[in-house]
Order: structure tokens, then sequence, then C-alpha cells
């Protein structure tokens, strides 16, 4: 016998969920706590206890001190390459696979979703493998990085930063237009393992909700109340969403 826990979905969720024509998923840090990736807010041990994120992911934090932040993203996305898709990544998948419109929004920038098979993926805060000019936002695919001196491009010597949004940064406009509009005309739509307290990806399922569309929160601190159009699974996306999946489609 499995140990699993068994969960009990409510019918009228699962027949919406079957009869969708086009789902949207907004995901956040939790979706991939099951991979062992640290959220932002924990990343800081070791070596890096002594600093506080948000004094490190901005543009001053990288004006002042280039290589310190340079070094910190290089830690993170080697703890990122280190790492694989769990079973929530897996039962996104699968869900894209059988609805015929799939929007997948995520504020994680560690691309699982992507190596995990989903398609439709918008990456609204970015993506660390990703490095660009710190002048321009040009993508830079090769340079040189000696050790101890900031990281430049060969081509212009502008300075070379992750491709991530800071804090204090806009969004990608296209992504988040898409992402909006997914919002507005979706079926359904799912927030994942965020808190939702990052503007504006948070106020995408409000905005779903202003619409009239239910709303499904999966995670395992969720506080609120649920109504008919607001529903509460409550526990780790890597069990809940493969539960959901079988028991909607049997998979
Ligand atoms: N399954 C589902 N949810 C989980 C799990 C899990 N296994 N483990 C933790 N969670 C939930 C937590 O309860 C919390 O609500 O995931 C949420 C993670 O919240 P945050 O750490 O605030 O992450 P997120 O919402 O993605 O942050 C948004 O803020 O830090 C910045 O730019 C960064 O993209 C990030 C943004």
């Amino acid at each position: 016998m499995s140990d699993r826990p068994v969960y009990e979905f409510p019918a009228d969720l699962i027949e919406k969920l079957r009869a969708a024509r086009h789902v949207a998923v907004l995901t956040g840090a939790g979706v991939s706590a099951e991979s062992g990736i640290p959220t932002f807010r924990d990343a800081l041990t070791g070596l890096w206890a002594k600093y506080d994120p948000m004094t490190l992911a901005t543009r001053e934090a990288f004006q002042e001190n280039p290589r310190l932040v340079w070094e910190w993203y290089t830690w993170r996305r080697n703890r990122v390459g280190e790492a694989d898709p769990n079973p929530a990544h897996y039962a996104l998948v699968e869900i894209e696979r059988r609805v015929p419109h799939f929007t997948l929004i995520t504020q994680n920038v560690d691309g699982l979703h992507h190596r995990a098979g989903s398609v439709h993926v918008i990456e609204l805060h970015g993506n660390i493998t990703r490095v660009k000019r710190f002048d321009d936002d040009v993508i830079v695919e090769r340079w040189e990085d000696n050790g101890l001196d900031p990281v430049r491009c060969p081509d212009t010597g502008s300075l070379l930063r992750p491709d991530v949004v800071w804090f204090g940064e806009l969004l990608p406009a296209e992504a988040l237009q898409t992402a909006q509009a997914a919002a507005v005309n979706c079926d359904i739509f799912f927030t994942i393992g965020t808190a939702a307290m990052v503007e504006p990806a948070a106020s995408l399922p409000r905005l779903a909700m202003n619409y009239g569309t239910p709303v499904v929160i999966v995670n395992p601190a969720v506080t609120l109340r649920s109504s008919s159009s607001l529903y509460l699974l409550k526990g780790p996306a890597g069990q809940i969403l493969p539960a959901l999946v079988q028991a909607t489609w049997g998979v």
C-alpha cells in the first residue's frame, strides 16, 4: 500500500477542469521547493548567510559591487543546474497535453518548467541561466571570467548581469501583457506555490476572479476560505497536482 495521502477534490472542480478550453497557471518558488531549490527568501545559507537578498538583487547593488552580485548568481545558477524537475512540473506538462489552450506563467527563474517539457511558458521574472549586457539588455552567449574582476561583454565592454528582473525593475512588457490576457480569457486559473505578494504577478489571480473565473490555489500554507469560485487545495504541489491529474483524466 502507498503511504501517500489520498486527496479528495470537489466534484465540480474536476468537471470544470475536464471541460476547460483554456487553463492558465501562475507558479512561484513553492513549485520548485520539492526539487530542492531554495526560495528566494531562504536562498542565503553558508557563505552567503550574511547577505540580504534584497540588497543583492537590485541595480544599485550591482553597480556598487558587480563581482559580488555575479558570484551570488553563479552560486544560485549552479544549484539550479544540479536540480531536476519534480512531479509538480511533470503534472503541469500532463495538463498542457490535455487542454486545448494552456498558458503557464511562472515567477521562477530556474527554467525547470521548460526542462520538464512544458511548452507555453511565460517567464515573468526572466531566467537565471541567461546573461545580458547591463548597458542595453542584449543577451550574451560567451564571456570570460577570471574569477576576480567584474565580467564584461567581449564585444562592447559592458558589464554582464543575469537576465532576471531585479527589485525596482519593470517586467518584460510583452510577457506581462500575454499573462494578463491569459488571466482574462481562461476558464480556470491556478495559483501554485506562490505567496502572491509581489506585484504585478500577484494581481493576475485577482484579475481572473474579477472576470468570474474560478481560481484554484495549491499551497501547503493556505489560510483563505474556499467559496464556489475559489478552490483551496492545501498541500505540496508535487503531491496535489499529480493526484488532480489522476482524478480528472485517470492518468
Ligand atoms: N508546494 C506548493 N507550495 C509551496 C510548497 C510546495 N511544496 N512549499 C512552499 N510553498 C509555498 C509557500 O507556502 C509560499 O506561499 O510557496 C510559496 C513561496 O512563496 P515565496 O517564497 O514568496 O515565492 P514567490 O511567491 O514565488 O515569490 C515571488 O518574489 O522573491 C521574489 O522575484 C522573486 O519570483 C519571486 C517573487
